[in-house]
């Protein structure tokens, strides 16, 4: 035998070395949620080690988090007064705008604030979008998404994610940022977002499942593969400046063509269930939890994604797992 791939795995140093794969502190984003009131940590049962913070607590929280290296943070408001046109998702004071606030006034520059921009947690019904005739329209739902964004960009907010999946919003989205002057305020986009289950936490979290119906007339269905690609290059025609895959974890080929086929960059949400499913078996003792959460990091990354969006990026940080 002349090929034999063992010689290359022989040792940890040759192992290090042939690597193919790498990952950096400077690549995982953290999600938060941030609920209205003051002194308010309330962890979420089915996330554990997640909470909702009150901005008073979401600042200590952060400025813990920004020493271990958690220095991108994703920003999720939940709990405002709901209404039929959302009007709530863009107000100055939507909890959100009070939050990125605060953060900017006490870290600066030294903390990268993303905010998720989808009017679910802001209607009535829980849909994405504004309602009527029992169906999410598009077009009428752009302008709200638009607004929400600038609010969000204008209280300093340095990239805005648009996770609703209507048609066209990247486009509008950006006009409406370009036309304040916010050039530079980046967009990620939620490319690649299918209707899933593995979101059923995160709606316990964030009070945001419908009230009637699923989403699925406007997130993607999981059978298709072509489709996602075209949402990806969609996206990346109407000026997003990342695309995202979500879920991540059963959706790894989604990942790698994205990756194949775009020249930006491609990022991951690691969603809820994914990370209640691991914290279930780890608390169970069924599984090892640093090397399956550490085994899934590289996995996104193997698959081409240089942006993990995670609930275990605080773990990973402190624990030193990397
Ligand atoms: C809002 C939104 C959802 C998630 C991120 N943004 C829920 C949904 O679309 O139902 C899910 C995140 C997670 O599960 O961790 N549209
Ligand atoms: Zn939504």
């Amino acid at each position: 035998m002349i090929k034999r791939p063992r010689r290359l795995r022989s040792n940890p140093i040759i192992r290090e070395l042939v690597a193919e794969t790498r990952l950096a502190k400077d690549m995982f984003i953290y999600p938060y949620f941030v609920v209205k009131g003051k002194n308010i940590i309330q962890p979420i049962e089915a996330m554990p080690g997640i909470s909702r913070f009150s901005v008073d607590e979401l600042v200590k929280d952060v400025a813990i988090g920004l020493k271990l290296g958690v220095n991108k943070i994703l920003l999720f408001g939940i709990g405002e007064d709901k209404f039929e046109d959302a009007h709530s998702a863009h107000d100055e004071h939507a909890v959100v705008v009070e939050a990125i606030k605060a953060l900017k006034k006490n870290f600066g520059n030294d903390l990268y604030i993303i905010t998720d921009v989808c009017l679910c947690a802001y209607t009535t019904h829980g849909h994405c979008g504004i309602l009527e005739n029992d169906y999410v329209q598009n077009d009428s739902s752009l302008e709200v998404l638009a607004k929400m964004a600038l609010a969000h960009a204008q209280a300093g907010a340095d990239m805005v994610a648009p996770s609703d999946m209507m048609d066209g919003r990247i486009a509008a989205i950006r006009k409406k940022l370009d036309e304040n002057n916010l050039v530079n305020t980046a967009i990620m986009s939620y490319a690649a977002k299918f209707a899933s289950a593995y979101y059923g936490p995160f709606r316990e979290a964030a009070d945001s499942a419908p009230g009637k119906g699923d989403r699925k007339s406007y997130q993607m269905d999981f059978r298709n593969g072509n489709e996602a690609l075209r949402e990806a290059l969609l996206d990346e025609e109407e000026g997003a400046d990342i695309i995202m895959v979500k879920p991540a974890l059963a959706y790894l080929d989604v990942i790698r063509s994205v990756k194949e086929n775009t020249l930006l960059p491609v990022a991951c949400y690691n969603v809820s269930a994914e990370y209640s499913m691991v914290k279930a078996g780890a608390k169970a003792n069924w599984i090892d939890e640093q090397k399956i959460v550490m085994e899934n990091m590289y996995a996104f990354t193997r698959a081409g994604a240089g942006i993990i969006i995670t609930y275990h990026a605080r773990d990973i940080l402190k624990n030193g797992w990397m």
